[in-house]
């Protein structure tokens, strides 16, 4: 990117997002695809190399900060220089707390607003050229738009541009244009610096509109241009829940029809969910219902639901998972899970284990081969190799105040409604006997049991049947 001047960048975020109507969350901390609105426009913003980004927070500053912090997808936080704007008075007075960070900066500042996450690097860099070979003092994406509503409007006269008209103050002739401002400009830092003293608010909504800045600039005498760009949903701004899902909609369907591109079958891709941090191998097939969510990592050859939900989880090659649920685990080749398990944090299944129907796994790490099949419930453990789980099996891991754990060795073989009373080992080549509460080591090679003994009282029944009779 070639920049004569250097480059800083305002990201506007500090307002309450009123239409949202969320009563604790901050606009910008809605998410998309996975991600929220801030870091959309953050990583965005970022590819443009400024020197410094300036978040300009208010409503629910701390949150979004902590936010960016704990989750910065790799953005140098040390050119993230955070701008409080306590009252909310308006996007020209948020700009307005830059006069005392900025100072005298010789250079470009580019404003986003914080609640336009769709925004391409390449209407920016589209944005950079126009601004720099025309020599402007202020440039701004607009965009034609089916339906303007709540959009400030772009008024030229005789082709020239020479104001945005919010909504609210617009006159009837002024509603029915469909060019609007995108909310995305390039100034001159002392030329805007010059004006924005000046603006009033004097307006429908008595707030210092940013937007007011370009009459003033061209009072000035500054220069002042457009870049349009010609597909609206970049340019869409989120205010309300209905047009997070509208966006969150389209978003989904290009990532779909991204993967589709290289290779994955997607069998209904109106009814698959697939995060913007998801990472698909070709050859994989994706059944209706599906989330996948945040980190997830799936290799090739793959067949992932229906009806399954994967958060922060990386499944290996030719692995099958079906109508199941798992979060924070990692899964290897040739593995099967479901239909209905529950794989929760913590949980390591390598290559061709088998966890079938109704298996709740939690801190479970089972090694080469190692299966269990149905029903059962496998808290903190270890499991060796090519061990088999029975029907019903479980941990008991939780004494009331603390957890333990259970440590099974190669080849175990776990007979049916076992429970096993952690802290516990079972060594390799162990039996359990089907019904058994184990609650001592047990050594390899060995058969535990612990059940109480069969006895069969012979002729009870036709004895009982007597004394009823009597
Ligand atoms: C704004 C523009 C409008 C444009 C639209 C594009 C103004 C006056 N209007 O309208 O011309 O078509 O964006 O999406 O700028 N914010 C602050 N501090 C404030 C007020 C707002 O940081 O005091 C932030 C908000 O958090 C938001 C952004 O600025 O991220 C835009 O504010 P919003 O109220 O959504 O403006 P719009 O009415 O959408
Ligand atoms: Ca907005």
């Amino acid at each position: 990117m070639i920049t004569h001047h250097p480059l800083a960048i305002a990201v506007m975020a500090a307002g309450k997002g009123t239409r949202m109507k969320s009563e604790t969350q901050a606009k910008v901390l809605h998410t998309l695809v996975g991600r929220s609105l801030i870091m959309h426009v953050l990583k965005t913003a970022f590819e443009l190399n400024p020197v410094t980004i300036y978040p300009i927070v208010g409503h629910c500053a701390d949150q979004v900060q902590t936010h960016v912090m704990e989750h910065p997808e790799g953005l140098p936080a040390e050119r993230i220089c955070w701008v409080a704007q306590t009252e909310q008075l308006g996007t020209g007075h948020a700009i307005m707390q830059l006069t005392e960070p900025l100072g005298d900066f010789k250079g470009h500042l580019i404003i986003l607003n914080g609640d336009v996450p769709l925004l391409t690097v390449q209407t920016l860099q589209r944005l950079v050229s126009t601004h720099q070979t025309m020599k402007h003092a202020a440039t701004l994406v607009t965009t034609q738009i089916e339906n303007p509503t709540g959009y400030g409007r772009i008024v030229r006269q005789d082709g020239e541009f020479i104001a945005i008209v919010e909504h609210k103050e617009a006159n009837p002739a002024q509603l029915r244009i469909k060019e609007i401002n995108a909310g995305v400009y390039m100034f001159d830092w002392a030329a805007l610096q010059n004006v924005l003293g000046r603006l009033e608010n004097l307006n429908a909504k008595g707030e210092y509109y940013l937007t007011d800045v370009i009459p003033l600039l061209i009072a000035d005498q500054q220069r002042i241009g457009t870049v349009t760009v010609d597909n609206p949903t970049e340019v869409l701004g989120i205010n309300t829940r209905k047009e997070l899902a509208d966006l969150e909609a389209a978003m989904r369907h290009q990532i779909n029809e991204q993967w589709m591109l290289t290779g994955v079958t997607i069998r209904d891709p109106d009814h698959t969910y697939i995060d913007c941090t998801v990472q698909l191998e070709a050859d994989t097939e994706i059944l209706p219902g599906t989330v996948l969510q945040g980190r997830v990592k799936i290799g090739n050859h793959c067949q992932i639901g229906p009806h399954t939900q994967l958060k922060n989880v990386t499944v290996g090659h030719h692995s099958t998972i079906a109508h199941s649920v798992a979060e924070e685990a990692i899964i290897g080749d040739h593995v099967t899970v479901g239909p209905f398990a529950h794989i929760r944090p913590g949980t390591v299944l390598a290559e061709k284990c088998k966890v079938g129907n109704f298996v709740e796994l939690k801190k479970a790490h089972l090694q080469t081969g190692t299966k269990a099949s149905h029903l059962s419930y496998l808290g903190d453990v270890s499991i060796g190799h090519h061990s088999n789980i029975g029907a019903g099996t479980i941990t008991c891991n939780y004494d009331g105040t603390h957890k333990h754990k259970t440590v099974l060795g190669d080849q175990v073989f776990i007979g049916s409604n076992s429970t096993l009373v952690a802290p516990l080992t079972i060594e390799n080549d162990a039996y359990i006997a089907a019904g058994s509460v184990i609650t001592e080591r047990v050594p390899a090679g060995s058969l535990g049991i612990g059940r109480g003994r069969q006895v069969n009282k012979e002729g009870w029944v036709a004895r009982n049947k007597q004394h009823k009779t009597e």
